[in-house]
């Protein structure tokens, strides 16, 4: 049934009023709803991607350091040169993914303790651990290391900063038994030097 002439205008402003602000206008060719989901996405991405960029200048005792990372060989060579064999136990400072103490447990036969701050790096490193077959014998805690009673360690590792190698190095003499042996990566400690790969630039302590 149509609409009484008189009554068409009324109705086009009542549409103008309540419909038109609900249709989406259009920005740059793309309806402004979309546009703003766009918009989204992109400072999503570009805020991950800074991120992901500071993370690879950022100090490697910090939790934002995931790309600083021992890879499978150097944890080879840190377990050859420390001697590491079935009867030790590692102690992963900052063990990050728990890459290295895979190593140590599933190359050298060690069993170990992964301390780590961040949990998601600690939840990796169990995954880790647990695909690597060698969840029996690592223990992965999500600590801060400082808290974190290192008597019942053989061996630790620790790729980490020198102000907390400095800071640490406290802790180690007074809690770390005489033949500890002491392995840092890149960075070194204040303490009696057994042996040493320079251009690998590991470098392996021993408690005195
Ligand atoms: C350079 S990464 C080394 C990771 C691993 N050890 C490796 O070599 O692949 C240093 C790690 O120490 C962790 N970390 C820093 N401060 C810590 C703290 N106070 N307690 C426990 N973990 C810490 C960081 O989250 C980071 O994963």
């Amino acid at each position: 049934m149509a609409a009484a002439p008189g009554w068409e205008p009324g109705v086009r402003s009542l549409a103008s009023t309540y419909l038109a602000p609900r249709v989406p206008e259009l920005c740059c060719g793309v309806p402004a709803g979309r546009a703003v989901v766009y918009l989204m996405v992109f400072v999503i991405v570009a805020l991950v991607l800074l991120l992901v960029l500071l993370s690879m200048v950022w100090p490697p005792d910090s939790a934002w350091s995931p790309w600083w990372r021992t890879s499978r060989r150097v944890a080879r060579i840190q377990c050859r040169l420390a001697g590491v064999s079935s009867t030790d136990v590692v102690y992963d400072l900052g063990c990050g993914d728990g890459g290295a103490l895979v190593v140590a447990a599933r190359e050298f036969g060690a069993s170990g303790v992964g301390v780590e701050i961040d949990p998601l790096r600690a939840t990796v490193a169990r995954a880790r651990a647990a695909l690597g077959g060698v969840s029996d014998r690592i223990r992965i805690r999500r600590a801060n290391f400082f808290d974190v009673d290192l008597t019942p360690a053989t061996v630790v590792v620790m790729y980490l900063v020198p102000p907390a190698l400095k800071r640490l190095r406290r802790k180690i003499q007074s809690e770390l038994r005489p033949g500890t042996r002491v392995v840092t990566y890149v960075y070194q400690i204040d303490l009696p030097l057994l042996a040493s790969d320079e251009r690998e630039r590991v470098y392996v302590y021993e408690v005195q």
